[in-house]
């Protein structure tokens, strides 16, 4: 079994002999060489190394954003779990949203290896401060939407994750690790479910398809803007936190995912998409990048939803945190 990322300890309380001799010592000057030949050599930075104040921040946005997006990203799906077709279909998906949140809580824990509480950083959330991906602000209006979510979502999901298990930050590329996992799990799930839909009736099959049309396009833009419009990436990919560009790895899923809708017996919403024997890979269309733009402005389908939502599950869960803790008081007082 896969060890759960470690736990997170505040820099504060960190023991001593945690730190290496050599951070603990050096000058500023040679904590930054040490940074910076840690980065090179493809090595760790962990959360006792010191490191410049743009990083840390890149980090904490970059987390919170995947964090935030695990458990907004519950919504859409757990919305059908009362309404699934069968006992095996409703274990599968209260199962696949329930990783979900597990991936939220790996997540906020290596942000708060970074020094800031999830308290603080859901706060944020829901001050609009922070983002989540896109994608959740999209409606599941069919059962066929919970299988290409899986399939497609996930998949998109499992692109840009992989490469991240490398990711420079130690925290980050070992709660990747397992999160990618269960990520595989989520995307078979769906292809699984949207196969037996095909082999269904032609109503089943054409709500497969009307699903696939109008995921398709927002699960490319689950990618990001194309490197030469995203400002951050450059200098993210420098540090080794992203390993891959925004373009290579949207053309990764649509290589990989191409196949897999000919095996489906679907078509893919997108007249220009073609085998490019020279290239050997898929060539395909823009995105609707003003579409992308409005979602992230706050104006997709169901971005107030989603907030309001979340703002509510936090309200209603208080009594839960407020007995966590009032339970975790009286166990040090006994001690
Ligand atoms: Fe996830
Ligand atoms: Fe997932």
């Amino acid at each position: 079994m896969e060890a759960v990322p470690e736990k997170t300890m505040p820099e504060k309380t960190m023991p001593r002999e945690a730190a290496s001799e050599e951070t603990a010592t050096a000058a500023p000057g040679d904590l930054g060489e040490h940074f910076e030949a840690t980065v090179a050599r493809g090595a760790r930075i962990e959360p006792r190394d010191w490191m410049p104040d743009a990083y840390r921040a890149t980090l904490v946005r970059q987390i919170a954003q995947h964090a935030h997006s695990e458990v907004i990203g519950m919504q859409p799906e757990g919305n059908w779990i009362t309404r699934a077709p069968s006992l095996r279909r409703k274990a599968i998906l209260l199962a696949k949203v329930q990783d979900e949140a597990g991936h939220g809580l790996y997540l906020y824990s290596a942000c708060e290896t970074l020094g800031v509480s999830r308290e603080e950083l859901t706060a944020l959330l829901l001050a609009g401060r922070q983002k989540y991906s896109s994608i959740f602000n999209y409606p599941a209006l069919s059962y066929a939407d919970v299988g290409t979510i899986g399939w497609l979502v996930d998949g998109a999901a499992i692109c840009n994750q992989v490469p991240l298990c490398r990711t420079s930050y130690g925290p980050y590329g070992r709660a990747m690790i397992r999160i990618c996992k269960e990520e595989s799990f989520h995307q078979r799930q769906g292809y699984e479910l949207l196969m037996t839909m095909m082999r269904g009736t032609g109503e089943q099959r054409a709500m497969v398809q009307e699903s696939v049309d109008r995921f398709w396009w927002p699960s490319l833009m689950m990618f990001g803007p194309p490197d030469a419009d995203s400002p951050n990436s450059a200098r993210s990919m420098a540090w080794g936190i992203k390993r891959n560009g925004n373009d290579e790895l949207r053309q990764r899923f649509v290589d990989m995912t191409v196949p897999q809708a000919e095996a489906l017996g679907v078509s893919l919403p997108d007249p220009d998409l073609r085998w490019n024997a020279e290239r050997e890979s898929y060539d395909f269309g823009e995105p609707d990048w003003s579409e992308f733009a409005a979602v992230l402005r706050g104006e997709g389908p169901c971005n107030a939803q989603r907030l309001a939502h979340r703002a509510r599950a936090h309200e209603d869960g208080a009594w839960v945190r407020n007995a966590a803790l009032a339970f975790a008081k009286a166990g040090a007082a006994h001690e």
